[in-house]
């Protein structure tokens, strides 16, 4: 890592709805393409709808918002998730590192930060959808270890585009 700071991944402890919402704003507007949410979208909805955003990924929540910091900025964050249908895969969402700051391990921070995430309860694998035309975040996935499930959907906000699921095991522990 370049700069004075020292990288450090934190589970973000308290519901801040305003963090949370500026993030999201942040992740939008630097990398449209990556979501099915536009930032229009964003903008539209209310504090309430952070706020469960927010809470649902703090506190005793099951869910976590991971946020790297530089120093006092904030350079990325991601979604640890557990899968709506199975309790013991873990989902990584929202992953995204500012434009300004990619190519310095970031990214791997906070799939590290995931990964420990999912020790406690073990997981059996994390999952995650990523567009097929995003070559940059499945090389990023790939290099972490994730391989393509093959199962493909259209994507949500884009039907002329498609995501494909990415999996990593878990079974053997690091
Ligand atoms: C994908 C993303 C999160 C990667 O974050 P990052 O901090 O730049 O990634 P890292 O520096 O930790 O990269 C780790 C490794 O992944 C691979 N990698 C990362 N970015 C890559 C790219 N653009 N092209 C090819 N390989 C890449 C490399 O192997 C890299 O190791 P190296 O730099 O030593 O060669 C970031 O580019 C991003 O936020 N993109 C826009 C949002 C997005 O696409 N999110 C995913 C939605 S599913």
């Amino acid at each position: 890592m370049t700069g004075p700071h020292t990288l450090a991944v934190e589970r973000l402890p308290l519901a801040d709805l305003r963090l949370v919402r500026t993030l999201r704003l942040r992740a939008l507007r630097d990398a449209p393409s990556a979501f099915a949410e536009t930032e229009a979208d964003a903008l539209t909805q209310p504090d309430d709808y952070w706020l469960r955003l927010a809470t649902s990924m703090t506190g005793s929540a099951p869910n976590a918002m991971l946020v790297a910091r530089l120093g006092e900025d904030v350079v990325g964050s991601c979604y640890a998730l557990v899968d709506g249908n199975d309790p013991d895969v873990g989902r990584i969402g929202g992953m995204w590192v500012d434009s300004k700051h990619r190519r310095h391990g970031v990214g791997r921070a906070l799939v590290d930060a995931v990964r420990r995430w999912t020790e406690r309860p073990p997981r059996t694998c994390l999952r995650l959808w990523v567009p097929v035309d995003a070559s940059e975040a499945r090389a990023f996935y790939a290099a972490a270890g994730f391989v393509s499930t093959n199962r493909e959907r259209p994507f949500p906000s884009d039907p002329t585009r498609s995501i494909v699921e990415m999996e990593l095991s878990l079974t053997t522990r690091w």
